[in-house]
């Protein structure tokens, strides 16, 4: 088989650039490894950044999304009680959306697939070979097939634990990495949410996130240790925890049966550069941030974005100087959002220094409430900075 771009990977990364793609009138294939039931049900990210929205509009991806998602405009940040609103839109002019991932992962396969295009689920070994030469290729089975796919370009869009990363020639690639001593504990439960945003609440057990689905779905996460196991969590233990540590006076998390759970570490990461020959990294794929600044998904389409100008620069002109500048415009935002993300969790979760690490949190917390300063640079940084203008 052959085509322009082989893309490896359907999650969000490898679907958007897909979907991008074909509107450009670029051939692209996607390989994916699981099947198209595991990737529409797999529960993860649910905040879109005005951005992200923007894009899934502009390729006609965004009917569902128009009518269920959730528009927010701003956030709390509790503690002690205390409850703070940081009003988003009001200090940026930009918006965010509650929309779950598997939702948007189901919106783009379905567009990509009526529009015709290629995607093959259920593949194995996938291999990509000769990436710094002219004619990569990518190697996998199918069924019991082994096949061969030829490229112009391959984008890796295979999450943290793909294959395509190691492509990249260790003296070339560096990584970056923390790994933060703690994990959320995130459940969906069908409970009316008692908050119309967002909660990100402090507290000495360990942070709590308030989110939800719908106005019949709530969304909740909760700080745990990292060799903790779900067994140790029975429903009345996360229940008991969450009231806890959202409490406020005279209100209360509203319960109901809870029906997905799961527990996911945190990690800082970031592998450079994103570009290797004819490789382009994508996503997870190059890096990773603990979701307080929710900022995963959001990173990975703008990753496309920028990949996807790039491609139909180079088609339609010959010109490889987007695809040249990929690598560090896509790294900019990244680091951005490095910093940002590690910033939100610094700001909420228990830490290991004790009791002077609290009262810093809780100065850094107070001066949000106090200075509009701060809460703007808050502000801007989560609901994401407009895109590149020279993109
Ligand atoms: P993935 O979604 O991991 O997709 C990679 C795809 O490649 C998968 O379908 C995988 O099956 C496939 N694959 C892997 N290996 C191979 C292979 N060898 N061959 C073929 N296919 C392969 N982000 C936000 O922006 N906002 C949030 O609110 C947010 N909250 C989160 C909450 C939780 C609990 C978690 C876990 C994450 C959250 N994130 C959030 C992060 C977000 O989910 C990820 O950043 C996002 O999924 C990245 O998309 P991706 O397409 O790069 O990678
Ligand atoms: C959600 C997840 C996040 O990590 C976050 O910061 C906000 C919302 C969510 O799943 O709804």
């Amino acid at each position: 088989m052959k085509t322009q771009v082989g893309i490896v990977g359907a999650g969000p990364a490898g679907l958007t650039l897909a979907v991008l793609l074909q509107g450009a009138g670029i051939d692209c294939v996607v390989l994916e490894n699981r099947s198209r039931e595991y990737v529409e049900k797999r529960v993860r990210a649910g905040l879109l950044e005005h951005n992200t929205v923007e894009l899934l509009h502009a390729i006609g991806v965004a009917d569902r999304l128009n009518r269920e998602g959730l528009e927010h405009h701003g956030i709390y940040l509790r503690r002690q009680g205390q409850t703070l609103h940081v009003p988003m839109t009001e200090l940026t002019g930009r918006r965010i959306t509650i929309y779950g991932q598997q939702e948007v992962v189901k919106d783009l396969i379905a567009a990509f697939l009526e529009r015709g295009g290629r995607l093959r689920f259920e593949v194995s070994d996938v291999r990509v070979e000769a990436v710094n030469s002219s004619n990569p290729r990518i190697s996998y089975t199918e069924g019991r097939q082994a096949q061969e796919l030829e490229c112009d370009v391959i984008a890796g869009c295979d999450g943290f634990h793909g294959v395509c990363r190691a492509a990249i020639p260790d003296e070339i690639r560096t990584e970056y990495e923390f790994v933060y001593p703690f994990s959320w504990l995130g459940i969906l439960a069908e409970a009316e949410p008692a908050t119309d945003e967002l909660i990100y609440s402090w507290h000495e057990h360990g942070f709590s996130l308030y989110s939800m689905r719908s106005s019949q779905v709530s969304r909740l996460y909760i700080q745990v240790g990292n060799d903790e196991r779900l067994e140790e969590w029975p429903d009345e233990r996360i229940w008991e925890e969450l009231q806890l540590r959202h409490a406020s006076e005279g209100w209360r998390v509203n319960e109901g049966p809870i029906f997905e759970r799961g527990v996911t570490p945190m990690r800082s990461f970031v592998a450079e550069p994103l570009r290797y020959g004819r490789l382009f990294l994508a996503g997870d794929a190059a890096h990773i941030v603990p979701p307080t600044g929710a900022k995963g998904l959001n990173l990975a389409v703008n990753d496309v974005r920028l990949l996807a100008a790039g491609l139909v620069q180079w088609y339609g002109t010959g010109s490889s100087e987007r695809l040249d500048d990929y690598s560090d415009t896509a790294l900019r935002r990244v680091w951005r959002a490095q910093d940002f993300s590690n910033y939100m969790t610094q700001l909420l979760h228990k830490l290991d220094g004790g009791e002077f690490q609290q009262q810093l949190q809780l100065s850094r917390l107070e001066y949000l409430s106090r200075s509009r300063a701060a809460a703007c640079s808050l502000a801007e940084n989560y609901v994401g900075l407009p895109a590149q203008p020279d993109f």
